[in-house]
């Protein structure tokens, strides 16, 4: 086997049941078909089929690096066959998140979600996926920066002599087109500055100072590639753990506060970031309240050994109870901001269409 394995992590919702609260068996049931044959013909490594909410979750290993075609192009055709049956079951928005008809080599900018890394295995290899459903990718900006610089979430920045350097975070600007390296913890005041406004700035990886990746998130944005809004980008997320990165207890430390991301109902409305076990990961209320699942895995030879359900833990009720109280709180505004989002996020919306059928009665002041 090849020194460096990849994880690759490739969502899209492609049909929800019933609305976009959940999905149907028979799109995880495809979805498992087409992979174990590329597992057989050994294309790929390992793979889990899961989902979080209406969003399909292919967590594969290979051995062909991060960005490859082949396995882009496995998912693409995957979710396209997976789009099949929900359009034969008439489910809600069946295909909604395939932007093209044709695949082109890099299924980002596509309309999935992609989060992939490449690594040699340690000894041991815990990793985490955590996938979310109705928030969108900035939505990781306060978890990560609390498992990777926040000495009062992570114990081993100050006990590890191995984490004690700190890390390295790569941010990207999702409307300027840009991306910076930012350095913790000498620089950690200019991330805050930055990571803080999650709408456009957003933690794509974490690194350790001597280079070795730990964290890999997907910053897709649908509506700045379809230029209206189509449904909310869920995002996914991949971290290593232990021996020099997080604990795993410490990487779910930070969804222990249940903080407020956008992508409620109509992805028009903040509420906060509900940490359940798979079986919980239904949005129902208001479309909601958004849900985040983190998914356990031994990555043993190249094999996904798990996954464990790490939310399913009563030392998140309180979390659960929170974001419920959270919830009532925003849901009493209605119509109004900022439980419904700033006027920026509702360009995509039909906030224009208002705007220009209005556009002559408005006067003059
Ligand atoms: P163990 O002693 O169970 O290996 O735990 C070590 C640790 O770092 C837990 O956070
Ligand atoms: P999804 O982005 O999960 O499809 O949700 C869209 C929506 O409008 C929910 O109210
Ligand atoms: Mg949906
Ligand atoms: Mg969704």
């Amino acid at each position: 086997m090849a020194e460096k394995i990849t994880l690759s992590v490739i969502k899209a919702d492609v049909g929800g049941y019933v609305g976009h609260s959940s999905i149907h068996q028979n799109l995880l049931d495809v979805a498992k078909e087409r992979l174990s044959k590329a597992k057989d013909s050994g294309m790929i490594v390992d793979f889990h089929v899961t989902r979080v909410g209406d969003d399909l979750e292919l967590i594969m290993t290979h051995e062909r690096g991060v960005d490859n075609e082949e396995i882009h192009q496995l998912a693409w055709n995957t979710f396209v066959a997976a789009t099949e049956e929900a359009k034969r079951l008439k489910l809600y928005g069946a295909g909604q998140d395939l932007l093209s008809d044709a695949f082109s080599g890099n299924i980002k900018g596509m309309g999935p979600g992609v989060a992939e890394m490449e690594f040699v295995e340690r000894k041991s290899e815990p990793v985490i996926v955590f996938m979310a459903d109705k928030t969108s990718p900035g939505a990781w900006n306060l978890p990560l920066f609390k498992m990777f610089a926040d000495p009062f979430n992570t114990a081993g920045l100050v006990i590890d002599p191995t984490m004690h350097e700190g890390f390295n975070f790569d941010v990207v600007d999702v409307y300027g087109h840009k991306a910076i390296t930012l350095s913790c913890p000498e620089e950690m005041y200019d991330l805050l500055m930055f990571i803080g406004a999650m709408r456009r700035f957003m933690i794509r990886r974490v690194y350790r100072k001597d280079g070795e990746i730990c964290a890999a998130a997907s910053t897709q944005k649908l509506s700045l590639i379809a230029g209206r809004y189509i449904g909310k980008d869920d995002p996914v997320l991949i971290v290593r753990c232990q021996s020099g990165m997080p604990a795993v207890g410490e990487a779910l430390e930070p969804f222990a506060f249940p903080h407020i991301v956008e992508g409620w109902m109509r992805g028009s409305h903040h509420g906060p970031l509900m940490p359940v076990p798979f079986y919980e990961a239904n949005p129902s209320r208001f479309d909601g309240p958004p849900r985040v699942i983190a998914a356990g895995f031994q990555i043993t030879n190249g094999h996904l050994i798990g996954p464990r359900d790490l939310f399913d833990d009563p030392s998140f009720d309180r979390a659960r109870q929170l974001a419920n109280e959270i919830g009532d709180y925003l849901r009493t505004h209605g119509p109004f901001e900022p439980h419904r989002l700033g006027l920026d996020d509702l360009e995509y919306t039909t906030m224009p269409q208002l705007m220009k059928k209005l556009e002559d009665r408005f006067r003059p002041e």
